[in-house]
């Protein structure tokens, strides 16, 4: 580490050519005392400097250093991971990541807190990689939109990013993960160097690598599922993998059924394990009741997961894949519901989706008499969580370059030009719990 400063010590202050890249934060543990940092290492050996004192690009005046907790290669993409530790609750922390040959710029986060207060999240997911753009670069592809709504998380400075699956086009590409990494850490950094830590799940389009893609690039537990605590027993969120179905995941993991009841186990012990949490939030990447009829329901979630929902009281349940905009009433399963579906505004789960982050948004033709809000559009959910209701808006990101942006203590406003979906009845923000 000695021979590390002293490098960094002669080179930090002008070099400033990457030799890691890729830099994202991710959540994997207690959201209140820990960060994941993760990058792509192109040589050497990187380390995060970090203080809650922000030192600008001066490695050595920071108080604290964690090194490479854990690395891998996937799809030949180094990755390093520095899990910090033993962080304040609701505070900010300044941060480089840097190695014998650079210096990253300074960026910071913030933790949660540790006992109920305030936040805003954003959650959304569906991505698509570059493409030709049909040999017409002016035409905006699904990946220009995708970049979008990058840069709208920026402007809006949540405290955390739910990120519902499908990232790339092709996940066995590594130029399509390398893509998509270096877009988020371009895109989502706000102009003051603040970033927002993603919670991930596994999408169909993850499925051609098994469960590597998750464990590998952002650090998952080895099942890709598990549970993220939010304010002490205020929220705890179930990210859920809806590919561990057979037939659904690739042929390179075995025993997918036993994989699924397994899950399905998990769900059901955890759950009951989360009666003193005042909400519980689900969030996978098949909808079980998708929007659009060129998506088909899906069977084993709706069969094993919803009446789990309903025993326990999920309180809120965030999907994708169907690229479309979609909130439901509260529900629980019924026989005699229209598609197996009944609202009980006081019992039941509001399901929010579907997923056209940047992916094309397909028709909203699949209705019930228990959606509340739909609509074909590039989208993401911004939630505010203000003395314990959700006030969740749809955020309609194709007019991002129009849009101002919100400034650190400004959080829970909107930025000037904003656009949200006008639900019709509704307004502009659903509140859970429902009351109308
Ligand atoms: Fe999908």
């Amino acid at each position: 580490m000695k021979l590390i400063r002293s490098i960094l010590l002669a080179s930090c202050v002008t070099t400033a050519f990457a030799e890691t890249d890729m830099h994202r934060l991710i959540w994997n543990d207690d959201p209140a005392t820990t960060m994941t940092v993760a990058w792509r290492q192109l040589s050497d050996e990187a380390v995060v400097y970090y203080d809650v004192v922000d030192y600008g690009r001066e490695a050595m005046s920071y108080g604290n250093i964690q090194s490479t907790t854990r690395k891998n290669s996937h799809l030949g993409i180094s990755t390093h991971f520095a899990h910090l530790t033993k962080l304040k609750p609701d505070t900010a922390y300044y941060f480089l990541i840097a190695d014998g040959d650079s210096v990253s710029r300074r960026y910071y986060f913030k933790t949660a807190s540790d006992k109920y207060a305030d936040f805003t999240f954003i959650a959304g997911g569906d991505t698509k990689s570059r493409n030709k753009n049909g040999g017409n670069p002016a035409k905006k592809t699904a990946y220009d939109y995708g970049r979008m709504s990058n840069r709208m998380v920026a402007k809006l400075r949540p405290l955390f990013v739910l990120f519902v699956g499908d990232f790339t086009s092709n996940s066995d590409k590594a130029e399509r993960w390398v893509d998509w990494f270096n877009d988020w850490n371009e895109d989502t950094c706000s102009t003051d160097g603040r970033m927002y830590p993603l919670i991930p799940v596994h999408g169909n389009h993850e499925n051609p690598n098994g469960l590597e893609d998750l464990k590998s690039l952002f650090g998952t537990p080895e099942s890709v599922y598990y549970t993220i605590d939010l304010c002490g027993d205020f929220m705890r969120v179930f990210v859920l993998n809806s590919e561990l179905s057979s037939g659904q995941m690739s042929k390179k993991i075995e025993n997918m059924g036993e994989k699924w009841d397994a899950q399905k186990a998990w769900l059901e012990e955890t759950l009951e394990g989360s009666k003193l949490f005042q909400y519980r939030v689900a969030m996978y990447h098949r909808p079980m009741r998708p929007h659009t009829k060129r998506k088909n329901p899906s069977k084993r979630a709706y069969e094993d997961w919803a009446p789990l929902f309903e025993k326990y009281h999920l309180n809120l349940s965030f999907d994708g894949d169907a690229h479309m905009h979609k909130i439901t009433y509260p529900l629980v399963p019924a026989i005699d519901g229209e598609d197996g579906f009944r609202r009980d505004d006081k019992r039941g789960t509001m399901y929010i989706g579907e997923g056209s982050w940047g992916a094309s948004p397909r028709p909203a033709d699949a209705l019930r008499d228990w959606t509340m809000s739909h609509g074909s559009f590039n989208q993401f959910k911004f939630i505010h969580v203000q003395k314990k209701k959700f006030y969740i808006h749809t955020v309609i990101t194709d007019n991002e370059a129009e849009v101002g942006s919100l400034h650190e203590g400004e959080e829970f406003g909107f930025p000037k030009g904003i656009k949200l979906f006008d639900t019709p009845g509704m307004g502009t923000a659903i509140r859970y719990p429902f009351k109308k």
